[in-house]
């Protein structure tokens, strides 16, 4: 069984239309946690434009399973998640402008600097992630500055799906998960999946231990709340 992490954003996302108090991210939290999700996942961007430092907060009280914060790898980023002690911090890239994350970290070219933010956040007891696109040389560099896991890039894949470049994109995840499992690296993937393009993955996937999920989940979550929108994911992570 694949582990999901259900990523509740875009519950914040809505709550931020108006500036109010609902729809709360924690409650989705929660209602995720009790149908089973093995952890949860924000992103505390910058520009705060969904999840708030008290949403965090809340969360971290409340959580039981994991925590994963996704943040950029700037100094205010990192004395937050050591005050809050998230159980998993992923490293991910963040413009200002962009809708969603939009490519993997680029590893190669920032190694000095990234070793110190990792060693600094895995002092204070967090495991690292590094989100990067499913590159052989990434993966590489991910081991070199002693990451814990890599979480691969499968937004490539997700807007693949069912198109000639399908095949091609699947490989290359493959290729990058068996070689950061190789390294000694835990392998989570995230990023566009959904309930149609979910099955090959875990079916091919098989380093892949864990994804994070997003956009999907709450979307589904509209129409059949968001315990049953994560109980359809877990049937189908399954294996
Ligand atoms: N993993 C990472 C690193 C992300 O930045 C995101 C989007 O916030 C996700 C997973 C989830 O992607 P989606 O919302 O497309 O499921």
């Amino acid at each position: 069984m694949i582990e999901l992490s259900v990523n509740v954003d875009h519950v914040a996302t809505v709550r931020e239309a108006r500036k109010g108090l609902e729809p709360d991210p924690v409650a989705a939290a929660i209602e995720a946690e009790v149908a089973g999700a093995s952890g949860i996942t924000v992103h505390l961007r910058e520009d705060r434009r969904h999840i708030q430092d008290r949403d965090l907060r809340v969360l971290r009280e409340m959580v039981k399973t994991k925590l994963n914060m996704e943040m950029a790898a700037t100094e205010e980023m990192i004395s937050i998640a050591i005050a809050i002690r998230p159980d998993l911090v992923t490293l991910v890239p963040e413009k200002r402008a962009e809708l969603t994350t939009e490519g993997g970290l680029n590893i190669v070219g920032q190694e000095e600097a990234l070793q110190k933010a990792i060693s600094t956040l895995q002092e204070a007891g967090i495991v690292v992630s590094l989100f990067i696109d499913p590159d052989l040389s990434q993966v590489q560099a991910s081991a070199r500055v002693r990451a814990n896991c890599v979480e691969i890039h499968t937004g490539r894949y997700a807007e693949a799906f069912r198109s000639l470049q399908e095949e091609l994109e699947m490989d290359r995840i493959i290729n990058a998960a068996s070689l950061a499992a190789k390294l000694g690296m835990r392998v989570h993937g995230g990023h566009g999946l959904n309930y149609q393009n979910i099955g090959k993955l875990v079916d091919k996937g098989k380093e892949i231990q864990e994804v994070s999920i997003g956009h999907s989940i709450v979307a589904r979550s509209l129409f059949v709340g968001m315990a049953e929108a994560v109980r359809e994911m877990l049937r189908l992570l399954s294996r």
